[in-house]
C-alpha cells in the first residue's frame, strides 16, 4: 500500500508537538489533570489483555488471499504494519515500545483496548490522539483473533465482552458503540452489579462515526442528540464488561476526572495544506448567512448554539435517533453513570445536535454515521456517492476530506466480511448519506468559498 505524507519519526514529531500545545492550551485550566488523563488512557490497563503480541504477530495466518500471502512473504516489521492497516491501529506518537495508540501494555506484556480504539485515528498519515479512527475495524479484529484462536486448539483464552451476539460494526471506521452501552448496561444492577441472566432489551444495530474529542469542550451536552449531560461518570460505561466488579467504577472515577480533564484540552488540529485566504474571507460572510444559526460562530468571540435540529428538517439517517429511547435515556439519568438523577438528560430530543466546525478539514467523513467522504459531497447533495472505499493515507485537498474510490456496488471481488467492510454501502440500515441539504441554499462559487472558509477552522 502507498503510504503518502511524512515520514513516520516526522509523524512522532509532529503529534507530540500537538500533545504539548494541547498541555499548554490546558495549563490555565488544569494542565497537570489533563496530561495524567492522557497517561491513564495510554499506560494504565482497565482490562485483562485481550492477547498477547505473539498471537497479534500471528493472525495473518487466519486471514483471506490474497492479504495471507503477502504477509507470509514480507519481513516481520512489515507484517506488523499490514496488521496494523487491517485493524485500523498506529503506532502511538512517542512511543518506543511499540504498542500502538490504541491498546495498553498489561503487567503480562499483553495488549488490552483503550479509548483511542474509536478517538484516536490518522488523517493524512497524520496520527492525532482525539481524532475520530475513521480506519477502526473491531469486528475484523475480533473474528481473526477467535479463528486464530480456534485453530490453535486455544478456544479457551476466547474472552466474554458481555454483549454476546451484538455485531461491533459493518464498515470500517464506524462501530455500533451507542449499543454497545445498551448492551453492557442490560446486565448491571442499579448498584452496578453484574447480573449475568438479565433479558436481553430491544437493541436497534447501527454503526456510528466518533466525534472528535476537541469538539467536546463546547458542548455542555454530549452524542448526536445531545441527551447526555457532560461528565466524567457519563464516559464510564464501556467498563462495564463482565470482569469489572461493581467497586471499580467509584475507585476508578477519579482518573475519569482527569481524563475528561484531558479530553477538553485538546486543540482542534490546523489545516495542514494551503488556504486561500481572500476566498475563505468570502466564504466566511456566506457561512454566516446559511450556517451559523446551527454551527455557531468561531474565532476569539466564537458562540456555540448547540443546537438540536429536528430529524425531519435535518433529513440524515434517523435510525442512531430511533436506536436510544426515551426509558433508554432516562435510564442513564437515574444510573450512576448519569449521577444518579441529579443531571437532566434531554429524555426525547428532537433530532441531532448541529455539531462545532471547528478542524472539520480532519474529521471526516462527515455525519454521525461517517456516510460522506469530503465536504464537497457535504455540499452537493445529488452527487454522493452510493458505494465507496477509502484509500490508507490519501487526503483529498480538492475536495477536502478523505481518498476515496466512488463504486456503485460493492465488488463481487470483495467476498468475506473483512473485506466487505472496507465499502461504505449507504444503502444499508443506519448508513444512508442523504439529508443536510443546508449548503444547497449556496451558489456553486458560495460552495468553493465556504468550504475554503471550513479549511481556517
Ligand atoms: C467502540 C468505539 C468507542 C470506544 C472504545 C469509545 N468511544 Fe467514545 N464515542 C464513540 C462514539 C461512536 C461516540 C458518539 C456516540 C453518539 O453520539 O451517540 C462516542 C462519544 C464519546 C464522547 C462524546 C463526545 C461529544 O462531543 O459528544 C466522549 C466524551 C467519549 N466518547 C469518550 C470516550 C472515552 C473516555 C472512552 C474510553 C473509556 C470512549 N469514549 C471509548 C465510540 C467509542
Ligand atoms: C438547520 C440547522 C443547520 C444548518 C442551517 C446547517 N447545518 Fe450543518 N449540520 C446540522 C446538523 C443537525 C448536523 C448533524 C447531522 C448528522 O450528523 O446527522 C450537521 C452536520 C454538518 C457537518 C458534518 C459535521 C461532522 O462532524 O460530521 C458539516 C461539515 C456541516 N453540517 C456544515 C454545514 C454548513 C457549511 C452549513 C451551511 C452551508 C450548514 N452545515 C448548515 C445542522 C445544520
Amino acid at each position: 500500500m502507498v503510504r503518502a505524507g511524512r515520514s513516520r519519526a516526522g509523524q512522532a514529531v509532529a503529534v507530540l508537538s500537538l500533545f504539548v500545545a494541547s498541555l499548554a492550551a490546558a495549563a490555565t485550566n488544569d494542565g497537570a489533570s489533563a496530561e495524567r488523563g492522557y497517561q491513564f488512557l495510554t499506560t494504565k490497563p482497565y482490562f485483562q489483555r485481550d492477547f498477547d503480541v505473539p498471537t497479534f504477530d500471528s493472525l495473518w495466518q487466519v486471514w483471506e488471499e490474497p492479504a495471507r500471502t503477502a504477509a507470509a512473504e514480507a519481513d516481520a516489521p512489515t507484517r506488523r504494519r499490514l496488521a496494523l492497516e487491517r485493524y485500523g491501529l498506529m503506532e502511538a506518537p512517542g512511543r518506543t515500545t511499540g504498542v500502538p495508540l490504541q491498546y495498553v501494555e498489561t503487567s503480562d506484556g499483553g495488549w488490552t483496548v483503550n479509548c483511542f480504539s474509536c478517538h484516536g485515528g490518522k488523517v493524512a498519515g497524520q496520527v492525532i490522539p482525539g481524532l475520530p479512527n475513521s480506519h477502526v475495524a473491531l469486528a475484523t479484529l475480533q473474528e481473526d483473533l477467535h479463528a486464530y484462536l480456534k485453530s490453535q486448539g486455544r478456544e479457551r483464552e476466547i474472552g466474554d465482552n458481555g454483549m454476546p451476539g451484538v455485531p461491533l460494526g459493518g464498515s470500517n471506521g464506524t462501530t455500533n458503540s451507542v449499543i454497545f452501552g445498551i448492551a453492557l448496561g442490560s446486565r448491571r444492577d442499579l448498584a452496578l452489579n453484574y447480573v449475568p441472566n438479565a433479558p436481553t432489551p430491544i437493541m436497534l444495530h447501527h454503526d456510528h462515526d466518533a466525534p472528535p474529542w476537541w469538539n467536546t469542550k463546547r458542548k455542555k451536552m454530549l452524542y448526536a442528540d445531545g441527551f447526555a449531560p457532560k461528565s466524567h461518570r457519563a464516559l464510564m460505561p464501556f467498563l462495564m464488561i463482565p470482569q469489572t466488579t461493581a467497586d471499580k467504577f467509584a475507585l476508578w472515577e477519579d482518573d475519569f476526572k482527569d481524563i475528561l480533564a484531558y479530553i477538553e484540552s485538546i486543540p482542534a488540529p490546523k489545516y495542514p495544506f494551503s488556504i486561500d485566504h481572500e476566498l475563505a474571507a468570502q466564504g466566511a460572510k456566506a457561512f454566516q448567512r446559511v450556517c451559523a444559526e446551527c454551527h455557531g460562530t468561531y474565532g476569539a468571540d466564537g458562540v456555540y448554539p448547540e443546537r438540536n435540529v429536528a430529524i425531519d428538517v435535518v433529513g440524515t439517517d434517523p435510525l442512531r435517533w430511533k436506536a436510544l429511547t426515551p426509558g433508554n435515556r432516562l435510564g442513564h439519568q437515574v444510573s450512576w453513570f448519569g449521577g444518579k438523577g441529579k443531571h437532566q438528560v434531554v429524555a426525547r430530543p428532537a433530532g441531532y445536535v448541529a455539531p462545532p466546525l471547528d478542524g472539520i478539514w480532519a474529521s471526516a467523513p462527515y455525519l454521525h454515521n461517517g456516510s460522506i467522504p469530503t465536504l464537497w459531497h457535504l455540499f452537493h447533495s445529488t452527487q454522493r456517492p452510493i458505494v465507496w472505499t477509502r484509500t490508507e493515507d490519501g487526503y483529498d485537498q480538492t475536495r477536502v476530506g478523505i481518498e476515496i474510490t466512488e463504486l456503485g456496488e460493492v465488488p463481487a471481488s470483495a467476498v468475506v466480511p473483512a473485506q466487505r467492510r472496507r465499502y461504505f454501502d449507504t444503502r444499508l440500515p443506519g448508513k444512508s448519506a442523504a439529508g443536510h441539504e443546508f449548503p444547497e441554499q449556496l451558489s456553486e462559487e458560495e460552495k468553493t468559498a465556504v468550504i475554503e472558509y471550513l479549511k481556517t477552522l
